[in-house]
């Protein structure tokens, strides 16, 4: 065994990039975020970790809803513009086309294959960031990036985080739930 000790970071390797969409005083708002993942099953739930002083951070708190939009690796652009540019400064309502959902609070971008609508179950003050967990009250995928009623990855083309860099998807490497099935005991 030959470890180095990189002392205590937040950092998972590999992250989504993802956009959150809020209205802040009735405007939509989209912040690039990283610090993303699955909360719950059941209910479903997902959570995002926000900076207190985000621009994004005061729609959520204002409406008690906001929405996890994941861009496709050609929106590239749009998506890192999202994550230099505050919108306290700045109207990044039409950096994408907004739809309202169920919630009818929770802007989110139509140009995104996936877009999930979420009501804040928890916000749990954690420091520099409050972790924002949110209920899923539906998920809209664009057609042609859904399969059997789920997303497909491989038509959505999601950009992966990592490194201060956005990565792609390759190919896929096994089939989970199946490919420890080939485990041999020492
Ligand atoms: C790739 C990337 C990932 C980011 N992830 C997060 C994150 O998870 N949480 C966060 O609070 N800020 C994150 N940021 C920073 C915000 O997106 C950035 O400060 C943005 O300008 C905030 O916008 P707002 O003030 O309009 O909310 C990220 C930025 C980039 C470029």
């Amino acid at each position: 065994m030959d470890k180095v000790q990189l002392g205590p970071q937040p950092y998972m390797s590999v992250m989504p990039a993802l956009l959150v969409g809020a209205n802040v005083k009735g405007k939509p708002n989209y912040m690039t975020a990283a610090w993303a993942t699955v909360a719950c099953m059941a209910p479903p739930m997902v959570c995002v970790a926000v900076n207190h002083a985000r621009h994004t951070a005061k729609g959520i708190e204002e409406n008690g809803t906001f929405s996890l939009n994941v861009p496709s690796a050609k929106q590239i652009v749009e998506t890192d513009y999202c994550g230099i540019t505050t919108g306290a400064r700045a109207d990044k309502s039409k950096v994408f086309e907004s739809f309202y959902g169920k919630l009818e609070t929770a802007p989110m971008a139509a140009g995104c294959p996936v877009n999930i609508e979420c009501r804040v179950f928890k916000a749990v003050d954690c420091g520099s960031h409050t972790l924002y967990i949110g209920e899923v009250a539906e998920v809209y995928a664009d057609r042609d990036c859904a399969k059997d009623g789920k997303p497909d990855i491989s038509k959505i083309d999601p950009l992966v985080y990592s490194q201060s860099a956005y990565w792609q998807i390759g190919k896929q490497a096994g089939k989970a739930f199946s490919a420890g099935m080939a485990y041999k005991k020492k």
